[in-house]
């Protein structure tokens, strides 16, 4: 099964990148993801100073992280002397250098990181009043793609993306990191991690709707623009799903914070049977197809497979009609069932169908 994607003459094995943290901070960090299956590199966000973090920075829970993490702690002459060069040497496949955060910074940092990147990746995360400067100063400073990164919490998104391609971006990574949210340490009657009276930054499992309807709607207004898509991912299914939004490349880091970095290969090594299973036939496929804004067909009362159920009672427990009860199977009681599709979405025997 081919996995491969063409996007601004140059080739990913596949789609599945490492998005910028922690687990790219540093050139052992980035060896590892030359030697396993991700189709890119993309590095931590170089400043010019290194940033100092303050500690504890990073919690999770299954669903979502939270962090207080700024951008690389090491300052850009560590980048541009060593990390850099000694990554270059052994280099396998195409790297994104992520950069921030003023035009005055990027002026100086781009000529000197320029030799290394295939394509830059700006973090506009703390700095949307200067977006246009910004972009300019960087588009001005490099031959190279420039992707600008989106903040999810920001409103006017499609305007924000307007405005980048205006002053020169060659595309866009969304989104980063979701907030301000707070994270409650309950024992000792504080934030558990925090910065600037108690913010931290949500990302993980979580986001994936919030990231997958920005990515959606920035390709309906968008049709030809560049989109690596990034926030909530944990499975090739989720990867599958971003490319059917619009997606060119997919990136994740949460999740494999959550379960550790052999993930990212588990990942790519379930997309050609995930493939398989929806009738794609390479990731090109799914890149081509479009999707449906409207639903597709369901809408009908529960219809219940005897041979699929296995009597959990988990759809009879969280209906909230109280339609359904367990008997020899399960009886829908149709006067009641508002035909709302949960129990057909939480069935784990997949007994259940018409809704959806
Ligand atoms: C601990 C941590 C550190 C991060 N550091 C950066 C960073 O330096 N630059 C950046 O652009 N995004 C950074 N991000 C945001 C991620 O690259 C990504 O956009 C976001 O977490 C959503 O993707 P995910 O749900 O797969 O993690 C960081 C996220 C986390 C959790």
């Amino acid at each position: 099964m081919d996995l491969s994607i063409r996007l601004l003459g140059l080739t990913f094995d596949n789609p599945l990148l490492p998005a910028s943290g922690p687990l790219v901070d540093s050139l052992d960090n980035l060896l590892y993801f030359n030697e396993h299956d991700v189709g890119g590199l993309v590095t931590k966000t170089i400043s010019l100073d290194g940033a100092q973090v303050a500690k504890p920075c990073i919690v999770a829970s299954r669903h979502m992280v939270h962090n207080t993490e700024l951008w690389s702690e090491l300052p850009h002459e560590m980048w541009v002397e060593n990390i850099l060069p000694n990554l270059k040497q052994d280099l396998r496949k195409p790297l994104i250098v992520s950069v921030g955060y003023t035009a005055e910074d990027l002026n100086i940092l781009v000529p000197k990181l320029n030799p290394y990147a295939d394509f830059f990746e700006v973090s506009t995360h703390y700095n949307r009043d200067a977006l246009k400067s910004l972009v300019t100063a960087i588009c001005s400073s490099t031959d190279k793609p420039v992707f600008i990164k989106l903040s999810p919490h920001i409103d006017d998104y499609l305007g924000f993306v307007k405005d980048v391609v205006d002053c020169g971006a060659s595309g866009v990574v969304a989104v980063n990191s979701l907030g301000p949210g707070v994270v409650i340490n309950l024992e000792k009657r504080s934030v558990t991690i925090g910065i600037d009276g108690g913010k931290s930054w949500v990302s993980g499992p979580a986001i994936k709707p919030v990231a997958l309807n920005r990515v959606m709607n920035i390709r309906k207004s968008f049709p030809d623009l560049p989109i690596i898509a990034c926030g909530g991912v944990e499975s090739a299914k989720d990867v599958i799903e971003f490319m059917l939004a619009g997606a060119d490349l997919v990136q994740m880091l949460s999740a494999a914070l959550i379960n550790g970095r052999g993930l990212y290969d588990e990942i790519v090594e379930h997309l050609p049977k995930v493939l398989e299973t929806y009738h794609f036939e390479s990731m090109e496929d799914v890149r081509h197809t479009s999707l449906s804004y409207e639903v597709v067909g369901g809408g009908d009362h529960p219809s219940i497979s005897d041979d699929a159920c296995v009597h959990c009672g988990l759809c009879v427990k969280i209906c909230p009609e109280r339609a359904l009860s367990l008997q020899k199977t399960v009886i829908v009681n149709k006067m009641k069932c508002m035909r709302c599709g949960l129990c057909e979405s939480r069935c784990p025997s997949k007994a259940i169908s018409g809704v959806l």
